[in-house]
């Protein structure tokens, strides 16, 4: 800066207002470090959270991914992410992977892949009690509060009622406690991580359950974040997916017969 140049001030630089990041800036720096596809949903919520967009300053180009470690990235995303789920959601596909957990490779390994408030990894957690096999189960999210609440493993009873999917099979795997739903498994562990820069040390699993969160990501993301889970695959593991997801044909998954949104890993 030539002397006696004033420095432009931190709210003049690009995507920062007087009260910090602007929404649109906030919506671009969190489509490239968790991959999240802009929406009005999302645009609505960042509206909402003016103060945390406040303690925020504009995304430098190199900044990399571990920077929604930070605490106020992290309280964005908190804020903004979508956790709407359900224990046995989408039951065909989780009881048809029920019937194939016995044979999967490895040590029994599963893992919720964007876990929000943990009821997918709970389900898990029953079907493995259920198969009698000693499971470790993992759940990941960026979510704290979800995270947190994924821990505890309590549920609404109603309504809507917790357990409306559970198969009739699997209900004796569910307590009611007062107005609370308590799965009786040994409990999953759970984890904050980015989907799009997994842990190093989360190691490798038999079954990974993807579902309901690559539609939140934009295109490039959900190619990125399926590629790194199909690397977390043990040969002959299981991909499960939402939907509408559809891997690549360059990954090395076959789909399941029998078993829709299922992928088995060449
Ligand atoms: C709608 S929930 C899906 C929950 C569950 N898988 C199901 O199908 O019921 C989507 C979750 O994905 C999480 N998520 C979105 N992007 C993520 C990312 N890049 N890394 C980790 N979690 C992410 C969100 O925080 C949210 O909790």
């Amino acid at each position: 800066m030539p002397p006696g140049a004033a420095e432009a001030p931190p709210q003049a630089a690009a995507g920062a207002s007087a009260r910090g990041l602007l929404p649109e800036a906030a919506e671009q720096a969190l489509s490239r470090l968790a991959g999240l596809a802009p929406s009005p949903v999302l645009r609505r919520r960042l509206e909402g959270a003016a103060p945390l967009l406040a303690a925020l300053a504009p995304l430098p180009s190199d900044a990399p991914l571990s920077l929604l470690d930070s605490p106020s990235w992290a309280a964005l995303l908190d804020a903004v992410t979508v956790q709407e789920t359900r224990l046995f959601r989408a039951a065909s596909q989780i009881t048809a992977l029920a019937d194939r957990l016995p044979s999967l490779p490895g040590p029994p390994r599963l893992l919720s892949a964007g876990c929000a408030t943990g009821e997918e990894a709970w389900t898990l957690a029953v079907l493995a009690t259920e198969a009698g096999l000693p499971a470790e189960v993992i759940g990941i999210d960026l979510c704290r509060p979800a995270l947190a609440a994924a821990a505890a493993g309590r549920y609404g009873a109603g309504p809507p009622d917790a357990l409306r999917e559970v198969p009739p099979d699997y209900r004796p795997y569910f307590r009611r406690c007062g107005d609370l739903i308590e799965p009786l498994a040994p409990a999953p562990r759970f984890r904050r991580a980015n989907l799009l820069d997994l842990p190093e040390d989360l190691g490798l699993f038999g079954a990974i359950l993807c579902r309901n969160v690559l539609i939140y990501l934009l295109p490039g993301a959900r190619a990125e974040v399926m590629r790194g889970l199909v690397e977390r695959l043990l040969p002959g593991g299981l991909l499960l997916l939402g939907p509408t997801d559809a891997p690549g044909p360059e990954l090395p998954l076959r789909p399941e017969p029998g078993a829709s949104g299922t992928w088995r890993r060449r």
